[in-house]
């Protein structure tokens, strides 16, 4: 065997080792915040989400287009917010639609809103465009918690989420987030089909997502929803990229 080949080898090995002990550490995490830091509220998934350091536990119920969250981060050093998101018209932060979690000027309890983020300047405190409902926030050591409850679009089969960490918080609004890359590209989307709550009836469950297509530049719409009817309704998370805001 070939020097070249060997080391051809043990790269691919190592590869694999280190994708498997980065799916394993986020399978310990996963269990470990549900055991220590959710107080009881069980969900079925859980994914460590690819930037700052969040992970997001989920259950979708495909009987009423619900789908039930606990977002867990620690906001930066002297921040004051977490935030997570479902832009239901884009991918960016404009245009989201988030349920944050932060602690007021001088308070010391944390406190769950809703925030319609219309622009990177304007970030209102508001009911959102879609139902929420069962909102809490918590913190634990340090690490704040989110929950809530949110209704989907029933065609949808994932949504366009975006996370973030703040930041201060001037009285009860969040101001701008840390610029580095993992709060720019905090982005993505969530699978529901596959997150399905188990019901009585697997046969007729959710429809899998089609191959996915390569993912679209920054400001793409994504799609969702039925195929081939055209519902270009992408929920882009949107909480980053903040130049005055978020
Ligand atoms: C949807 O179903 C879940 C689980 O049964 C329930 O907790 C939730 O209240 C329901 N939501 C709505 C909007 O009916
Ligand atoms: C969010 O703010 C924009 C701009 O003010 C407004 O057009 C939109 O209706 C608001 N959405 C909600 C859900 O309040
Ligand atoms: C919080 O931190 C303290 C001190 O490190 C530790 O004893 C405790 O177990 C932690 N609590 C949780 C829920 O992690
Ligand atoms: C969610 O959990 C269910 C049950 O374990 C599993 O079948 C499904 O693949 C998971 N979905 C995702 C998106 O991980």
């Amino acid at each position: 065997m070939s020097i070249l080949r060997l080391l051809v080898l043990s790269l691919a090995a190592s590869v694999l080792v280190l994708r498997r002990t980065s799916a394993v550490v986020a399978q310990n995490q996963c269990a470990v915040q549900a055991n220590t830091l959710l107080s009881g509220r069980t969900y079925i998934n859980c994914t460590h989400l690819p930037y700052l350091d969040a992970t997001l536990h989920y259950t979708y119920d495909p009987a009423n287009s619900s789908l039930s969250i606990a977002y867990v981060a620690s906001p930066t050093t002297g921040g004051a917010w977490i935030a997570w998101a479902i832009n239901p018209t884009s991918t960016g932060m404009v245009g989201s639609q988030a349920l944050i979690a932060l602690k007021p000027t001088g308070g010391s309890a944390v406190v769950a809103k809703t925030f319609n983020v219309s622009s990177y300047s304007s970030i209102m405190a508001s009911p959102l465009s879609f139902e929420v409902w069962d909102l809490a926030a918590d913190e634990v050591n340090g690490t704040m918690l989110l929950f809530g409850s949110v209704k989907v679009p029933g065609s949808a089969t994932s949504l366009n989420q975006v996370w973030q960490v703040g930041g201060a918080v001037d009285g009860s609004q969040p101001l701008i987030h840390p610029l580095s890359n993992g709060n720019r590209q905090s982005m993505g989307k969530l699978e529901l089909a596959a997150s399905a709550a188990p019901g009585p009836s697997p046969a007729s469950g959710t429809i899998a997502m089609p191959p996915e297509a390569p993912a679209p530049a920054k400001n793409g719409e994504r799609r969702m929803g039925g195929r081939g009817r055209g519902v270009w309704l992408g929920m882009a998370g949107a909480v980053v990229l903040g130049s005055l805001a978020f």
